[in-house]
């Protein structure tokens, strides 16, 4: 089955209508956030979502009045962790092992290459990395939410020490790095024709 259609389908909705998505649907957006790839599989990174009213005025006013996030049915917030050290290597372990029924210590080995591996990394490199494995999951989310029908705006504009101290998310050791506006279009508003670079700029054999 190809998602294709899909994606030709969604926008990044400006303005979303009043109507709310049901939770049935919320929650395989969710699902489809976590199901996503991630490097080694330390998705590191959390997932919060907003609906309280009074809330998403405030978190709008923080993302330059951006109405989408006042106006939708929910806002999901995705927060890079910000404490990245052996301590997520070994809880990923331990629900490896629960969850294929491995050994415990049978993988010993391949869990200190990780922590090598994300040791060598600076504070700097850290964050990055774990906001790249935020962004593969908000693409996961956008194409579940378009398969579905329900409508999404991905944003970066917005304040983000704003949102850790509304959130308290920094002292959770968690970023706000990318938010997605969720809800339902309205059917009279005018879609405008998609813009992406040509096929031939895009991409090519060799
Ligand atoms: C990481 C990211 C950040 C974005 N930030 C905003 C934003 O702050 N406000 C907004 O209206 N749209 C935002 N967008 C939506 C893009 O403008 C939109 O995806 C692009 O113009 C392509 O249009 P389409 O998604 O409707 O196909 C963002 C998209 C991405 C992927």
């Amino acid at each position: 089955m190809s998602i294709i259609g899909a994606l030709k389908w969604r926008h990044s909705l400006k303005h979303f209508s009043p109507k709310k998505v049901d939770t049935t649907l919320i929650h395989n957006l969710i699902e489809a956030a976590r199901l996503s790839a991630s490097s080694y599989g330390l998705q590191p990174y959390q997932l919060l979502i907003v609906q309280d009213p009074a809330l998403l005025q405030q978190l709008s006013d923080q993302a330059f009045g951006q109405a989408q996030v006042k106006e939708c049915s929910h806002l999901f917030i995705f927060a890079n962790k910000t404490n990245i050290t052996d301590t997520l290597v070994e809880e990923y372990f331990e629900h490896h092992h629960q969850q294929t029924q491995t050994e415990v210590g049978s993988l010993n080995g391949y869990a200190e290459h990780i922590k090598t591996a994300i040791g060598a990394k600076t504070e700097e490199e850290k964050h990055i990395w774990a906001e790249q494995q935020a962004y593969i999951a908000l693409g996961s989310l956008l194409a579940e939410a378009a398969m579905l029908s329900v409508d999404t705006c991905p944003m970066t504009g917005f304040d983000k020490a704003a949102f850790n101290h509304t959130l308290g998310l920094t002292k959770k050791d968690l970023s706000a790095c990318v938010i997605c506006a969720v809800g339902y279009r309205d059917e009279n508003i005018q879609i405008q024709n998609k813009v992406r670079l040509p096929l031939n700029e895009f991409a090519s054999f060799i």
